[in-house]
């Protein structure tokens, strides 16, 4: 393909990505968004794979690409479909290493094999494309890697804690490494080669030695953020990862790439600086690696009391004689697959006349949207649900909430314990109702592995088992 009809199928291919993005904005076009992205994306890599550059795919160095490429598709293929929807921000954040380590190893090779034309401010300027893209990349390798084994919760069968790990001085680290690699970066950018020595160093292990301090820096950074604020790390490495995307992008002069990571890029930092705003933190506490360590060090909630469970019987006449019903979804309404059979519950009460909605929080699940696109799936109508801000002050007029599979985003001790985890994460006020049920499988924690008082409180009744089979039973009986 010759480089005009390249620069086309780049343009088109960009053009795309940002009608995908927008698409992606709202639930009733997300799927068209989604189409856009997919056709972007097979124009983007069909024009760079017959581009004249690349040649025949016959000999031994382009052979051994397709050979990757193919292989590399099959794995991509077959993860894709085992993946479950709960482990997704885990295959997110692998992804999102890939990137970063690309990153690294494209620069390395653009700053070993230097381009020999470049002299004076372009050779400067292409030699920081390359620093910044290293740097970048090696924070977003390790940092990714860190945050997978944190979503995974385990190692090698063993247990990881997802709690924050505090250094004493862990600011000052930061900060000193951050100097470090500003002082590397001169005799790494003002190098006319990579052997050329700066302090008896050669300025390739000068690069060497800013990237292991930026992997460094990753693993601290994302190691110093305590459970509970992992959704907008993920968020973060992912705008990471689109900008080291981009450098590369300058430094190879692919515009598409420009584009592409620019795009991920700016999208990932506004969905950061969203997440950030809805739990109440500071984006800044985020990229600097504390973000609510320092609520988390005191003891923690101790709630008297007991749980106290309700008879299916007892609930469907509550439910018949509610006329407000809010369903509050999360993570284990995902984990038992049960949005099908809550939309069978939901057409049943809205056919006896109830007035039924959901509320929906920000972080609810395990990625952003995670509940819109389960109860998508499911045929839930788009009208009935909503977000946290539009429903939370509806609660003290609702007769019965139903909480399905959540826990950390209706804990009361967000708002009264400054020593929990979650302190000032704002949540559902699902307490606020004249009565909620709570549709777990026993006294499991959340996410944040703390005590959750609502369970405890004497408006609230516990309907324990697997939701999906707690709805099943639900249904069966409205139905007769
Ligand atoms: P969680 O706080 O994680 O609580 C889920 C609850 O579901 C658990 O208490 C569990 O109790 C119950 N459960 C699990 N499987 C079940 C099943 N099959 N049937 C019935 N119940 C089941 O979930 P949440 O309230 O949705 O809050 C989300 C949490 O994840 C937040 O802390 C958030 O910060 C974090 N997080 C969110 C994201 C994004 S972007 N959304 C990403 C990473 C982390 P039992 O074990 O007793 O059943």
């Amino acid at each position: 393909m010759e480089s005009t009809l390249l620069s086309v199928a780049y343009l088109g291919a960009g053009v795309l990505f940002i009608l995908s993005l927008g698409g992606l904005s709202t639930q009733e076009s997300a799927q068209r968004g989604n189409r856009y992205g997919i056709i972007g994306m097979i124009i983007a890599l069909a024009a760079t794979l017959l581009h004249e550059e690349i040649g025949s795919y016959v000999g031994s160095a382009n052979g051994a690409m397709a050979a990757t490429i193919g292989v590399g598709s099959v794995i991509g293929f077959i993860l894709a479909q085992r993946v479950k929807m709960t482990e997704m921000p885990e295959l997110v954040a692998i992804l999102h290493s890939f990137v970063g380590l690309a990153a690294v190893l494209v620069g390395f090779s653009s700053f070993l094999a230097p381009i020999e034309t470049l002299e004076g401010s372009a050779h400067t300027i292409h030699s920081i494309e390359i620093y910044i893209d290293i740097v970048i990349g090696a924070l977003t390798f390790t940092g990714s890697v860190v945050a997978w084994v944190k979503l995974r919760g385990k190692l090698f069968g063993k247990w990881i804690s997802g709690k924050a790990l505090i250094l004493p001085g862990r600011h000052l680290l930061n900060i000193g490494m951050l100097v470090a690699m500003l002082a590397i970066a001169v005799p790494v950018v003002g190098s006319a080669t990579p052997d050329a020595m700066a302090f008896g160093v050669s300025a390739q292990l000068w690069l060497v030695v800013s990237a292991v301090i930026a992997g460094v820096l990753g693993i601290h950074l994302v190691l110093s953020i305590g459970g509970a604020d992992m959704p907008v790390v993920v968020s973060l490495l992912n705008s990471y990862s689109g900008w080291t995307a981009s450098a590369a992008g300058f430094m190879l002069s692919n515009n598409l790439l420009i584009i592409t990571g620019a795009l991920v890029g700016s999208s990932g930092a506004i969905l950061s600086y969203i997440m950030c705003k809805a739990m109440n933190r500071s984006i800044w506490n985020v990229v600097f690696g504390n973000f609510g360590a320092a609520a988390s060090t005191g003891p923690a909630t101790q709630v008297d009391g007991e749980m106290v469970e309700i008879e299916t019987d007892d609930l469907v006449q509550e439910l018949k004689d509610a006329k407000e019903v809010i369903i509050v979804p999360g993570y284990g309404m995902a984990v038992a697959q049960a949005q099908r059979s809550v939309d069978t519950f939901t057409r049943l009460l809205k056919k006896s006349g109830k007035n039924v909605r959901f509320a929906i929080h920000p972080v609810a699940g395990r990625l952003p949207g995670h509940m819109n696109v389960l109860l998508a799936e499911a045929g839930v109508s788009y009208d009935i649900v909503l977000e946290m801000d539009e429903i939370n002050d509806d609660f003290p007029e609702t007769d019965v909430v139903l909480v399905i599979g959540a826990n950390d985003i209706v804990n009361p001790s967000a708002q009264t314990d400054p020593n929990s985890p979650i302190a000032g994460m704002p949540v559902l006020e699902a307490w606020k109702a004249t009565r909620t049920v709570v549709f777990k499988r026993g006294r499991g924690k959340g996410y944040a592995g703390v005590v959750n008082p609502l369970f405890y409180d004497d408006n609230t009744r516990m309907f324990f088992g697997d939701a999906l089979a707690s709805m099943d039973k639900l249904n069966a009986q409205l139905n007769q």
